[in-house]
């Protein structure tokens, strides 16, 4: 089965042609990404308007790019999908309205795809990985430990109750007077600070509760930075290290409560699966292998490429969809909020 996939929901122009055959990984037969970095980097943050026509100006030149590098013709597709939501609605209703389009000159079904469930998939592209998993979402504004047990079926085990965990590194980021997005620059940044020169706190710290919470942990770095401003370039070194620390300190801890509550739930879960564009730190990557192995689970991260967002995702998932039989009419509208 060969799918188009296209990804319009915030920031990147992406689209991809991904092959899934049996139950296997599937095959990335091309997966072409346009981030928006120049537009947004004056207003460190994505500004939904400019995204909106930057994403009408990239598209089909991403689209054409796409199927000549698979070197597949419309008419080969057996589908096409597109990120119908969560999101910002003028990138969403850019690339909905391609893909509709485009089912309709190839004249196969369309599939409305669930960003967040596209992220949560991609770990059967990559690695196969069998239903039921844990899966630890983490991106620019989702943070959710959450049961896949199917396509279309999940349960959520926990969430943050204030920031999200990359909103948690690009705010940092932006006090710090680092670039957008912030999350690679503080990685950048930590690699030669010291995580141990700033005690920060560690919320929600051993609650049975699978809940984040990444508020204080960002004010306290606000408050520190302030007491020892001006800020020399290894005092942002070690705040972002000591940041980064108490962040992954939290992840580690809170995706053990997520499995427990997993395991009493669902039994053992077939791997523990991180996704989202925070997975492509290496010091989350890092504590998450060893929890993995602790409890004898298979750790899945896909790799930095298929972290952030991307193409080759919503194409699986609407393979994944296609598969079980499952499409969508010509009127499905966006979904700007779309909840797992
Ligand atoms: O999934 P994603 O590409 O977009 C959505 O939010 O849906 O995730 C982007 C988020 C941003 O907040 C970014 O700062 C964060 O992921 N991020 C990282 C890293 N790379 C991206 N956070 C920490 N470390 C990284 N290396
Ligand atoms: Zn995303």
């Amino acid at each position: 089965m060969l799918v188009l996939g296209l990804e319009t929901t915030c920031d990147e122009t992406a689209a991809a042609v991904v092959r899934r055959e049996g139950d296997g990984p599937g095959q990335i037969l091309s997966n072409v990404v346009r981030a928006q970095l120049e537009e947004h980097a004056a207003f460190g943050g994505v500004v939904p308007e400019i995204a909106a026509r930057a994403h009408v100006e990239a598209l089909d030149g991403v689209i054409a790019a796409a199927l000549s590098q698979a070197n597949v013709g419309l008419r080969e597709l057996d589908g096409v999908a597109a990120a119908a939501g969560p999101g910002l609605v003028g990138g969403v209703i850019v690339g909905l309205t391609a893909a509709k389009a485009l089912a309709i000159v190839a004249q196969k079904p369309f599939v409305a795809v669930n960003h967040l469930e596209a992220h949560a998939l991609t770990a059967r592209l990559t690695d196969g990985v069998a239903f039921p998993y844990l899966l630890l979402l983490a991106s620019g504004g989702h943070t959710q430990l959450i049961a896949v047990l199917g396509v279309g079926q999940h349960v959520r085990l926990g969430t943050t109750v204030d920031d999200a965990l990359g909103e948690a590194f690009d705010k940092v980021a932006k006090m710090l007077g680092l670039g957008y997005p912030g999350g690679p620059e503080v990685e950048r940044r930590a690699t030669g600070g010291d995580p141990a020169r700033f005690a920060f706190p560690r919320p929600m710290f051993g609650r049975a509760e699978p809940d984040f919470s990444l508020s204080g942990l960002k004010t306290a770095v606000r408050l520190a930075a302030e007491r020892i401003a001006p800020l020399s370039e290894q005092d942002v070194d070690d705040l972002c290290a000591s940041f980064q620390a108490a962040a992954t300190d939290v992840v580690a801890n809170r995706v053990r409560a997520g499995y427990r509550l997993f395991s009493a739930r669902f039994g053992l879960p077939s791997a523990i699966v991180a996704a989202g564009g925070v997975a492509a730190n290496q010091s989350i990557r890092m504590a998450l292998k060893r929890l993995s192995g602790e409890l004898g689970r298979r750790l899945v991260a896909p790799p930095l490429a298929l972290c952030g967002d991307n193409g080759a995702m919503i194409a699986w998932a609407g393979a994944e969809r296609l598969a079980l039989g499952l499409s969508d009419d010509l009127d499905f509208a966006p979904r700007p909020r779309w909840p797992l």
